[in-house]
């Protein structure tokens, strides 16, 4: 059983948290229970970069592999922790999507659609992410890239972050 951490945004289960942005990471869109959650007003959210809610326990190779897909064109998954304004942090199941302008083959923005983990799956991967984020802060991103390869590796799945995040319910 995991202990209740007052600074722990309890996410409702049923409700989808939801971002648009441009393809520069700039806020386009969000949903009722995106800044519900999120503290902040339509207002503050929408025209600012999507690291507004960034959580500095993050690693940011996280992100990096994030944006190399989705600028590609390649849908993503990845469990993220998030601040809110008022300082409290909330764990979400992310599927990132690549808008495409089909006419010029161009990227438009990105989609965000955001819900609830258990604590099995957010507990394994913050313990993942807090060694990471050691190695990235001792050593730099590229180092903290090659030990999360090599950590996931040694689980012996031959797996790669893509294939972790898309399968997360199978392995954890
Ligand atoms: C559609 C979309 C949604 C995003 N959602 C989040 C999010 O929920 N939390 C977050 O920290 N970063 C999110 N990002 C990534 C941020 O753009 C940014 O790369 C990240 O916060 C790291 O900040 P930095 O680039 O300043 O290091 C999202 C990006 C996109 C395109």
């Amino acid at each position: 059983m995991k202990e209740i951490d007052e600074n722990e945004i309890q996410l409702d289960s049923n409700r989808y948290l939801v971002s648009e942005t441009d393809a520069k990471g700039v806020i386009t869109y969000c949903n009722d229970y995106f800044t519900e959650i999120s503290g902040y007003t339509r207002e503050e959210l929408i025209g600012k970069q999507h690291n507004i809610i960034r959580h500095p326990d993050m690693p940011r190779v996280v992100f990096k592999l994030l944006w190399e897909r989705i600028s590609q064109g390649k849908n993503i998954n990845a469990v993220v922790k998030n601040l809110a304004k008022n300082g409290k942090y909330y764990w979400v199941f992310t599927e990132f999507q690549t808008r495409i302008d089909l006419d010029t083959n161009t990227v438009i923005g990105y989609t965000a659609h955001r819900k609830l983990i258990s604590d099995d799956v957010s507990n394994t991967i913050e313990n993942i992410y807090k060694q990471v984020l050691y190695v990235e802060q001792q050593k730099g991103m590229e180092k903290a890239q090659e030990f999360l390869e090599a950590l996931l590796k040694e689980k012996g799945r031959d797996i790669n972050f893509v294939n972790l995040m898309d399968n997360i319910y199978k392995f954890y």
